[in-house]
């Protein structure tokens, strides 16, 4: 696997780093409330096993199935969630974990999406921030780096389903795609 990646972005100890001070941030934004946590699979999957347990405070942790890349390199531009049943957000605040901001329309898809379930606020964290024009318009509360407008792979970000389990960020050879 190590041998298809170019160049590491962003190391494990770096993005270790990052994590301890998106943390504090999120514990002042919620300062007395159970936050009710909501992860975008499969990408944000590593991030958040991550950084909430870097949260010692007490948490509910909500997965949402969202697709938009459909495997390849490039988002398809559709967004579809494919859970049969949300969750319960109506009258909450809630955190949405998400791994990367590219074109912002999955965040934008599924903060619309829980306001309409009743959330009564949606804050938005990312572990990554692609530097590009946004197509939709979409803000992320916290964000651990913001990075090239380029194909990243690690740390839950796949090519084809693979490589979510390598603990750095990174991009790929050509000759991997
Ligand atoms: P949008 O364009 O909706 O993209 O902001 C968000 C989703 O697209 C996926 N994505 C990537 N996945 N490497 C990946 O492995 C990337 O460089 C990349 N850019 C976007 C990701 O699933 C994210 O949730």
């Amino acid at each position: 696997m190590e041998k298809d990646v170019e160049r590491v972005l962003v190391d494990e100890e770096v993005i270790g780093k990052r994590l301890d001070g998106m943390a504090r941030e999120i514990r002042a934004d919620f300062p007395d409330e159970v936050i009710l946590v909501v992860v975008l699979l499969k990408g944000a999957l590593v991030f958040a096993s991550d950084l909430l347990r870097r949260i010692p405070r007490m948490l509910e942790i909500e997965c949402l199935n969202v697709a938009s890349y459909h495997g390849g390199t490039s988002s398809s531009g559709q967004v579809d969630f494919l859970d049969h049943k949300l969750p319960e957000v109506a009258g909450r605040r809630v955190l949405v974990l998400d791994d990367i901001l590219d074109t912002g329309r999955t965040l934008r898809a599924v903060v619309d999406r829980l306001l309409e379930e009743g959330a009564t606020e949606v804050k938005t964290g990312v572990l990554l921030a692609k530097d590009r024009e946004r197509e939709a318009e979409v803000e992320a509360h916290y964000v651990g780096f913001e990075i090239g407008d380029e194909f990243v792979i690690g740390y839950g970000l796949d090519y084809r389903g693979r490589y979510r389990n390598l603990p750095y960020v990174g991009t790929l050879k050509d000759e991997a795609r």
